[in-house]
């Protein structure tokens, strides 16, 4: 069995989760259940980076120990994965004895190969990114990702020789050419490692909340050196030596901590002579009305108020539809009703309910029978348009290019209810033409069974009810390919006509 191992970036428990950690957790949680639909052995890890100064600061400013202030914190991104029904195999915790050896094993790894020396630190550093700054890449004094001022940090510290995995790196990036996705962000890293690494300090000993390193009990582990390590202790690297999931095929992570993610981590692999991951994405940052994201402005978007607009799979639906992936976009209550009302409930939501209705009306609420020969009404071309929607998804998905599965599966549902005005059953029902009006009723519930398998892993909720609607529950055994097969459907299956897909007004929403 294929297997497909998927992970998040961890996020730092210092606020209650926002767009910026559901975003990335819900493009894993898509692609999880993609991979699932196509029969495939999946992992998908998500959790939570608690170690550093950034949290310790956090705890302070609260009054409370910083593992005490962590522990508040867990349970809101738990609650928040689950209201935006996110479904991962495992949550990590950084503060996890099994995390905590895992870090420990690297380090000592790398100190025995002669990756680590001691050394003296004193540099410009942010601590809400948790790292070092040249001045070059400073905007006026001012963290280009903060925008607020960097301090001067001066301290004895262990050092990670990077400089000498650039070779090594280099030939990586020759060999893997779709090792980081979008390909700008390939060129732009590769173009990076060209210019030269520097050697990075992977300790500090001027604060205590972190991982004591083995070789020396004074230095704690620098929080993205101890961070990265999740995605080996997440599946239990240490522990199973009959490993099953590592290497990681992707790591989804945000544009800005992509540097981490596809020079650093591949070179502490290296180091430590495990194989890389096959895939790193980086994916674009949302603005709200245009503006960045900023808690101090107001601008944060968090679980409860997005899932208030219009309900979790509208939700689920904007964020992929809108932008490609990999892009920035922009993020407004607007945009995503209109989304809502035109795409879903409009073109999806009335297909459906037109279907069911109509299917209750002439053939006594069960799939009527599909006769080959009147397929001159059109049947034919929507079959080949169903072939041609799950042959461009599954190209999309592979390529983690969302949008453009969203606007296949649309094409399709457009394509659909044009069909429903042409053939314009009514009239088939007026005049009697039965053995037509049934090929046509059982064409449009079966391209609105492919559509709702296709949806499936961006608005499960929406998918299920779809497919209970058609007296389809029971569908985990079935593989994707007779799922995503033209045809499916057995003639004389009731059907459950339910509530409207997706109510204007959320309070009537009870289906
Ligand atoms: N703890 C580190 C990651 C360690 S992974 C080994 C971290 N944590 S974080 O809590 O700051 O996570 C931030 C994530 O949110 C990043 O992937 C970042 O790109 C993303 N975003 C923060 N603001 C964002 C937007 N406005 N839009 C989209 N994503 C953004 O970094």
């Amino acid at each position: 069995m294929k297997k497909f191992y998927v992970t998040t970036p961890i996020y730092y428990p210092n606020d209650i989760p926002h767009i910026g950690h559901f975003y990335t957790t819900l493009a894993a949680d898509i692609l999880a259940r993609w991979h699932k639909l196509k029969g495939e052995d999946v992992f998908f890890l998500t959790g939570t980076d608690e170690h550093g100064k950034k949290i310790e600061t956090a705890a302070q400013k609260k009054g409370e120990e910083p593992k005490e202030f962590v522990d508040g914190l867990i349970p809101k991104f738990i609650e928040a994965w689950k209201k935006l029904n996110i479904d991962y195999s495992r949550f990590i915790r950084t503060t996890e004895a099994a995390h905590i050896d895992t870090v420990r094993f690297m380090y000592d790894k790398s100190y025995k190969k002669g990756d680590i020396y001691k050394g003296f630190y004193e540099g410009l550093y942010c601590t809400g990114c948790e790292a070092y700054y040249q001045e070059k890449e400073l905007e006026t004094g001012c963290c280009p990702v903060h925008k607020t001022k960097v301090e001067i940090l001066k301290e004895e510290s262990y050092f990670f020789k990077l400089s000498a995995y650039r070779d090594r790196l280099l030939e990586h990036y020759e060999k893997n050419k779709s090792f980081v996705r979008p390909e700008s962000r390939y060129n732009e890293i590769l173009f990076r490692i060209k210019e030269g690494l520097l050697d990075f300090s992977i300790s500090r000993n001027s604060f205590k909340w972190g991982i004591e390193l083995p070789f020396d009990k004074e230095h704690i582990a620098y929080v993205w050196f101890d961070a990265l390590t999740n995605y080996l202790s997440g599946v239990n690297y240490l522990t199973n030596k009959e490993q099953k999931y590592w290497p990681a095929d992707l790591h989804l992570v945000g544009k800005d901590i992509l540097w981490f993610h596809a020079v650093i981590w591949p070179a502490m692999l290296m180091s430590a002579e495990i194989p890389l991951p096959g895939q790193i994405f980086a994916h674009g940052w949302w603005t709200f009305n245009k503006e960045k994201i900023s808690k101090s402005r107001g601008k944060v978007i968090n679980v409860d108020e997005l899932i208030a607009i219009a309900g979790v799979d509208a939700a689920r639906y904007f964020l992929f539809a809108e932008t490609t992936f990999g892009q920035d976009g922009d993020f407004s209550t607007e945009g995503l009703l209109r989304r809502r009302d035109a795409d879903l409930a409009n073109e999806l939501g009335n297909l459906v309910s037109r279907a069911l209705t109509m299917c209750e009306k002439y053939c006594a609420g069960k799939v009527p029978v599909y006769k080959e020969e009147n397929c001159a009404l059109g049947a034919g071309e929507i079959k080949e348009a169903a072939i041609s929607a799950v042959a461009r998804c599954c190209q999309c998905m592979e390529e983690i290019d969302f949008s453009g599965a969203l606007n296949g599966i649309w094409s399709f549902i457009k394509l659909l209810n044009q069909y429903v005005e042409k053939t314009a059953p009514w009239k088939l029902a007026k005049n009697n033409e039965k053995e037509k009006l049934d090929t046509v009723i059982h064409v449009m519930l079966e391209g609105i069974r492919l559509t709702a398998v296709l949806l499936g892993p961006f608005i499960p909720e929406t998918s299920e009810k779809i497919l209970g609607q058609l007296g389809l529950e029971a569908q985990e055994k079935i593989s994707f390919e007779n799922k995503a097969k033209w045809g499916q459907l057995q003639a004389g299956t009731p059907i459950k006509k339910g509530k409207i897909l997706f109510p204007k007004d959320l309070t009537t929403k009870n289906g």
